[in-house]
């Protein structure tokens, strides 16, 4: 649905009043981001912060209809008029380009196209939640920086090679990883330190046994870390913390990585807290920023009331982060723990709602006005 956009031409902001471009994207996209629109509308009511809203297309439903996944335009009106940005997830299996890939995914157009070189990712277990392991909420707390600009995910529509062999190549530079390094430290800072010890700790992970460039990756954040003394440097292999976050996840503080690893060992994070509709995500860069769940757009449970909004709204409390709001943020928080911690929202095994994604919604707005009553 095309819908009218009324934001791009609205007054300027005011210092208390943001404009949020909403991507609502496909698949379950959505019916998340009307959950998540709602609960920010729901909990700056009240307050002297306003929020707007504009609907911006993106995604495979863009492309099936117009041959490419966002427009020029659209990605002027992204730079240059929103104060933030809140998308849905994006790609439909059967939407694919003529070499085979998602036509959909927007990561090169926005990632690249908006220079958000750290995709940080909070893995977070809340009280009430039940996963595949034995863990209790506090255990799991830790933040993935997934490099976001580079890494073998720069290769995106450049893989050469013919119907008898295909090449990606995995591309770093030093600006590239030393920023990202450097937001990851910065992050370690003004968090809490890792549940085992309260100790601030930056793991780096990479696979600098085997490859050239994690070798590199590996020495530029070493040089990085002397410029925080306070905060522990740590190494695992990727393999290694694919272990080690499963069997020892306290450990872990703040952790860096290349993009492809980054993409795998954050999926394998949501699993070991509710599954990945409880995982949000901040693309950050100097200038520009925009804020999703992990996952993909499970096309299949689509408008049937069956997914998660939960990572959606998180992200919009990342967003709410991002803006300086973090007041409003840690009440949306707040209301999604409280949720999951008397009942009101129980997880199935499949990580889906068992009473519907219009009842998730329901339960945080409620808690929400209860606090601001209260
Ligand atoms: C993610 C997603 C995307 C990615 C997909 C949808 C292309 O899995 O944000 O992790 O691989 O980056
Ligand atoms: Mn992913």
């Amino acid at each position: 649905m095309v819908r009218v956009n009324d934001v791009r031409t609205t007054r300027p902001a005011t210092a208390r009043t943001y404009r949020i471009a909403l991507i609502p994207g496909d698949g379950i996209g959505p019916e998340l981001v009307e959950s998540a629109r709602e609960v920010l509308a729901g909990a700056v009511r009240g307050t002297t912060v306003e929020l707007t809203f504009g609907y911006e297309d993106g995604g495979a439903q863009t492309y099936r209809r117009t041959g490419t996944n966002l427009a020029e335009e659209t990605l002027t009106a992204l730079r240059d008029t929103y104060d933030a940005i809140l998308k849905g997830p994006v790609g439909l299996p059967d939407v694919r380009r003529p070499d085979g890939t998602e036509a959909g995914v927007l990561g090169g157009v926005l990632r690249n196209g908006l220079d958000t070189y750290a995709n940080v990712r909070p893995i977070t277990l809340l009280p009430g939640v039940r996963t595949p392991t034995t863990y209790r909420d506090g255990d799991i707390d830790y933040v993935i920086v997934r490099e976001n600009t580079e890494g073998l995910y720069l290769s995106r529509g450049l893989g050469i090679g013919n119907q008898h062999a295909m090449c990606d190549q995995l591309f770093m530079t030093r600006p590239g990883v030393e920023r990202v390094v450097r937001y990851a430290f910065g992050l370690a800072e003004v968090r809490g330190g890792a549940p085992a010890d309260g100790q601030r700790r930056v793991t780096c992970v990479d696979k600098s046994n085997v490859l050239r460039s994690f070798a590199f990756f590996r020495e530029i954040f070493v040089e990085v870390a002397e410029e925080f003394p306070n905060i522990e440097p740590d190494f695992r292999y990727a393999d290694a913390a694919a272990h080690d976050l499963v069997m020892d996840p306290s450990h872990f503080d703040v952790l860096v990585t290349e993009n492809f690893l980054g993409d795998i060992l954050s999926d394998l994070g949501a699993a070991t807290v509710g599954g990945l509709g409880m995982c949000p995500a901040a693309n950050i860069g100097d200038r520009h920023a925009y804020f999703e769940p992990i996952h993909g757009s499970a096309p299949t449970i689509a408008g049937r009331n069956l997914a998660n909004p939960t990572s959606q709204i998180l992200a919009g409390a990342l967003m709410l982060d991002h803006l300086g709001l973090a007041k409003v943020a840690d009440q949306i928080r707040s209301a999604v723990r409280s949720a999951f911690a008397d009942g009101a929202i129980e997880l199935t095994a499949a990580g889906q709602p068992r009473h519907g994604t219009a009842s998730v919604t329901a339960a945080i707005i409620d808690r929400l006005s209860q606090g601001q009553s209260g």
